[in-house]
């Protein structure tokens, strides 16, 4: 299996992408690491503690991460989305772990360390705790194996601003640093993960598995349906944002990518913004593979299969 470490703010979609990846044979995960973004970052932790528990799996270390992002500060968290609690505004019961006595960037660098060129990264929240990895030891980008980034957005629109991703927009400087890093890096973004629609029908049938991981999915998401009504009209249909990224890491056959350069907008109204430098016009820079298209029902087909297990 392969060892991955998520780095995450859950947050509902986070919960159904950890979820997944805890219930998937070819993953092993070795770690999550939390991060504010959905959520403060103490809830966060809090949230990554609940669901290694959930599903019976508290012996997975939960190491906190960052508050606030590396340059700018702190400035709207996603609250709106995801609930204050990140769960929906479920209030869900405290964890009975605790967090281990380091942080998220130093557990990464240690991970990178005891298993060279075996771990993968899959961050789903804003990317600070990475950046902070990489500003610790540089030489892990010559260990890690992968980074697998729920984020950005090369033709699709931005959701947090017309041309920001939110993983990407929380962190710009983060997010530069990690495109910039010279790893090999994938990009699973919005042009992907709006491409996969988790309809109310595919959820319901998801419900029926009656297991704690669907139960917990059913509570969380009304308020994050919520979000994708207003925004986009969805009627109680979802994108599939961080599951997209485990589902890559599981089976990167379900997507199609290209090799690109991409840089991160870091000043102005268009801070956030992922761009493709496709015609290698600017500074050269390592590309990193950027998903432009996917097998949704691949996608779909494997969800189902891991959540109702
Ligand atoms: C990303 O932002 C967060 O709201 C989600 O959890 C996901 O990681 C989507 O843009
Ligand atoms: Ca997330």
């Amino acid at each position: 299996a392969k060892k991955i470490i998520i780095d995450t703010d859950p947050g509902v979609d986070d919960t159904i992408a950890i979820l997944t990846a805890l219930r998937s044979p070819e993953v092993e995960v070795i770690g999550l690491t939390s991060v504010f973004g959905n959520v403060p970052g103490e809830i966060a932790a809090q949230n990554a503690l609940r669901l290694v528990e959930l599903e019976g799996h508290g012996d997975i270390p939960v190491a906190r991460g960052s508050d606030v992002p590396l340059v700018f500060p702190l400035e709207k968290l996603g609250t709106w989305v995801h609930g204050e609690d990140g769960m929906g505004n479920t209030q869900p019961p405290a964890p009975k772990g605790k967090v281990v006595d380091k942080s998220a960037a130093e557990f990464i660098v240690e991970m990178a360390h005891a298993y060279p060129g075996e771990v993968t990264l899959v961050p789903v929240g804003p990317l600070t705790n990475i950046a902070l990895a990489l500003r610790i030891d540089p030489g892990i980008a010559a260990l890690i194996k992968e980074v697998v980034i729920m984020g950005g957005a090369v033709a699709n629109p931005g959701n947090m601003t017309p041309v920001a991703e939110a993983n990407i927009y929380h962190d710009p400087h983060a997010a530069d640093i990690v495109m910039a890093a010279g790893w090999p890096l994938v990009l699973v973004g919005l042009d992907v993960t709006h491409k996969t629609i988790i309809t109310p029908e595919f959820q319901q049938m998801l419900f029926k598995a009656g297991n704690p991981a669907v139960e917990l999915i059913s509570k969380v998401l009304p308020c994050y349906q919520n979000f994708f009504n207003n925004l986009y009209g969805l009627n109680g249909a979802i994108y599939t944002h961080d599951p997209s990224a485990i589902s890559y890491v599981i089976n990167p056959d379900l997507f199609t990518t290209k090799d690109v350069p991409v840089f991160v907008e870091t000043e102005g109204r268009c801070v956030g913004q992922t761009v493709a430098d496709w015609a290698h016009q600017w500074e050269e820079r390592t590309p990193v593979k950027v998903c432009l298209d996917v097998n949704s029902e691949g996608v779909l087909a494997l969800l189902k299969e891991r959540l109702t297990a």
